[in-house]
């Protein structure tokens, strides 16, 4: 008998701009200004050294960085979703793309609300949970005129497209995520500087993080208003400081203050505001000495990307079984906890199917030690744009082919099909 409560909602995940195509909004306006420099002068931001070959080829090509019809999901949704299915997943989380939904200030458009409508409808009529994200990184341009997060008044506009939507899809969405990784956002366009805005200032960054926060919590008590049996989130990335020599007591004030930093104060912050606790994992961070230095990259005193014998594409080191961890961890907030991220680039479907064994054992182990885990949602579904690195990762269960945007479904797919199978509860 399978350990997974009734109803466990396994997925995988898109986000409107990296997958839909044909988006206008601030982010198809900064690839535009970046697109020649960045094929030019390839830009990574983590260690360049684990990065694969061909990632590295896919970065001299202009055309990577520039989204244009990306996984075309805006016309091919229904397949998609058909494809989702035949792999046994019951769910999907998707995003709305504000822009297309208020392309003008006080302009909403019909056209669009219909469409994630038709979305929600498909998904539901093929017995699919839709897990609608309300905002994942992109701004109507006009938005991004006003100042973007960095305006408080930005707040406000997204409440009342959030208002729009939730009331135009009434109680057809039962989970909804608002903010996508509010301190990803923040810390990569206004702290470290490398994308859309690309400031370096911490006030600003502070601002960002604030105003999303704020607008997620406006948002979590107006869906609630609007529909009390939704079930309300935010997708927090949880980044896991991993202690080499758990007894050092120079690193355990190191782990405390990256973990505060990184993880806690922003859940905290949001605790009260959260029907469950959406969890996107990529990361484990090492802290302590390496045994050898040169073997590992440093990303601040006794701060490391761990060495490993698996990578990504993108030459993240790979430690799925981590998620175990992170969830321990999370048990302090007892709420229930949906994985709404977690996944790597691998063009050739080298480490996936061990990735993700590692990461069901990991979720087993961690609903036996009393995680109340609601669901697993992989990223991606399909192949898509990845933000400044373009087209190059290829995050997707489902290869894209760019040019015939023909679909492949890859083996590590069938695995994860074959262990919903033999693990659903319904
Ligand atoms: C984001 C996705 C992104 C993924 C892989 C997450 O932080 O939500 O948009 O594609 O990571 O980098």
């Amino acid at each position: 008998m399978s350990i997974y409560p009734r109803g466990f909602l396994w997925g995988s995940a898109t986000s409107s701009h990296q997958v839909e195509g044909n988006t206008n909004n601030d982010w198809t306006v900064w690839e535009k200004t970046i697109a020649d420099l960045y094929s030019k002068t390839p830009h990574y931001s983590y260690n360049p050294k684990y990065v694969s070959s061909y990632i590295k080829t896919e970065k001299t090509k202009k055309d990577n960085f520039l989204s244009g019809k990306a996984s075309d999901h805006y016309n091919l949704y229904k397949k998609d979703i058909d494809l989702l299915k035949s792999l046994g997943q019951n769910s999907y989380r998707f995003s709305i793309e504000w822009s297309r939904v208020q392309p003008k200030e006080g302009e909403f458009n019909e056209e669009a609300l219909k469409h994630y409508r038709d979305v929600i409808t498909y998904c539901k009529g093929n017995n699919i949970e839709p897990i609608v994200t309300l905002w994942h990184f992109t701004n109507p341009v006009w938005i991004a005129q006003i100042g973007g997060w960095e305006n408080t008044q930005t707040v406000d506009y997204f409440l009342k497209y959030a208002k729009k939507v939730v009331e135009y899809l009434g109680t057809e969405v039962k989970y909804w995520i608002t903010i996508n990784e509010p301190e990803v956002y923040s810390a990569d366009c206004y702290l470290a500087g490398n994308k859309l805005v690309q400031k370096k200032n911490f006030y600003s960054y502070n601002k960002v993080l604030f105003n999303l926060l704020k607008a997620h919590k406006a948002s979590y008590l107006l869906i609630k208003h609007l529909d009390n049996n939704s079930l309300v989130s935010i997708a927090k990335h949880f980044t896991y400081f991993h202690l080499r020599d758990p007894l050092n007591y120079t690193d355990r004030v190191i782990k405390r203050g990256l973990d505060w930093f990184q993880n806690y104060r922003i859940l905290n912050s949001i605790e009260n505001y959260c029907d469950f606790l959406g969890i996107n994992f990529y990361f484990t961070i090492e802290i302590g000495s390496p045994k050898k230095v040169s073997n590992y990259i440093s990303i601040g005193p006794r701060v490391f990307l761990d060495n490993t014998s698996r990578y990504s594409d993108l030459g993240w080191p790979l430690f799925p079984e981590n998620i175990y961890k992170v969830l321990i961890n999370l048990k302090r907030y007892n709420k229930p906890i949906l994985i709404a991220e977690n996944g790597l680039a691998d063009v050739e479907d080298k480490h996936r199917k061990w990735f993700l064994q590692k990461t069901f054992i990991s979720l087993e182990k961690s609903i036996e030690a009393g995680v109340n885990l609601i669901g697993y949602i992989h990223w991606s579904l399909l192949d898509n744009f990845e933000w400044s690195d373009g087209f190059g990762p290829r995050f997707g269960l489902i290869e894209v082919n760019y040019k015939t945007q023909e679909r492949r479904i890859r083996p590590s797919a069938y695995y994860y099909s074959k262990y919903i199978k033999d693990n659903i509860t319904i």
